[in-house]
């Protein structure tokens, strides 16, 4: 059966209403009607693969430092939901283990994006696949992105057969095509609040199915889709699901 892409992919979970890349955030996701949820991977000091976006823990948890000199032992006791809201104190930061458990349970498809900490693009990689490989069955509700190329190269060489996304950045590049081409991918991912109709419809006649991050304005979805877009990331699927039905 081929991928069959989502309108509507719960960014970082539903990260507008629950701590991003929490199994919180995912169950919030699936509770908004999100039948897809994108969640970003990377390693550990000790090569742990946890769902997590950002290079240092200062952000999103109680902890400081770079991911990459902290140890899982150390990252497991810290705290991943008192930053968003008091509601969610306590929460912890999940290994892609954990949260491909729950996601099977709740029958969700997933965009896990390889978000290496820097250095680390093929490690990450291969980690998440070879996790991944042990968990997954369905390559119809799976897609693997990166802005990394070298990470997307991997995933070819480890899982040809897992369909593989592009991520472009905010600067284009003139050569995706020929990126595209390289690493046999099945979407383009664009930032939707950047992207212009002429680069919408490069890739369509390209003929590869386009997603857009992050988009969580109803007006801005409803351009996207009119150039053709096939679906979005957003923080707040529940408003983007309600644009889609209010678009005549
Ligand atoms: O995969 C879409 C989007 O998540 C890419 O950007 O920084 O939110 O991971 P970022
Ligand atoms: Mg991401």
């Amino acid at each position: 059966m081929p991928l069959k892409l989502p309108k509507i992919i719960g960014h970082r979970g539903a990260c507008g209403y629950a701590p991003e890349n929490t199994l919180e955030s995912v169950k919030t996701a699936a509770d908004l009607g999100a039948t897809w949820v994108e969640l970003d991977v990377k390693l550990t000091k000790d090569d742990v693969a946890i769902i997590f976006h950002d290079d240092e823990l200062d952000r999103t948890t109680n902890g400081s430092g770079l991911v990459a000199d902290t140890l899982y032992e150390d990252i497991k006791q810290l705290e991943a939901g008192s930053w968003f809201s008091d509601g969610f104190s306590g929460i912890k930061i999940p290994t892609l283990e954990e949260m491909l458990e729950l996601l099977i349970d709740l029958d969700l498809g997933l965009n896990l994006e390889i978000k290496p900490c820097p250095g680390r693009e093929v490690q990450t990689a291969e980690a998440a696949l070879d996790i991944l490989s042990r968990y997954w069955d369905d390559p119809d509700k799976l897609l693997i992105s990166s802005f990394q190329h070298v990470s997307l190269e991997v995933t070819k060489d480890m899982a040809a057969e897992w369909p593989r996304g592009l991520l472009l950045d905010d600067e284009w590049i003139p050569n995706w095509k020929d990126l595209a081409e390289y690493l046999e991918v099945a979407t383009i991912n664009v930032n939707g609040n950047l992207v212009t109709r002429e680069q919408v419809e490069d890739i369509i006649d390209y003929g590869k199915p386009i997603l857009a991050y992050t988009i969580n304005d109803p007006q801005r979805f409803r351009t996207l889709q009119s150039w053709g877009v096939d679906g979005v990331f957003t923080d707040v699927p529940d408003i983007i699901k309600d644009a889609i039905l209010t678009v005549h």
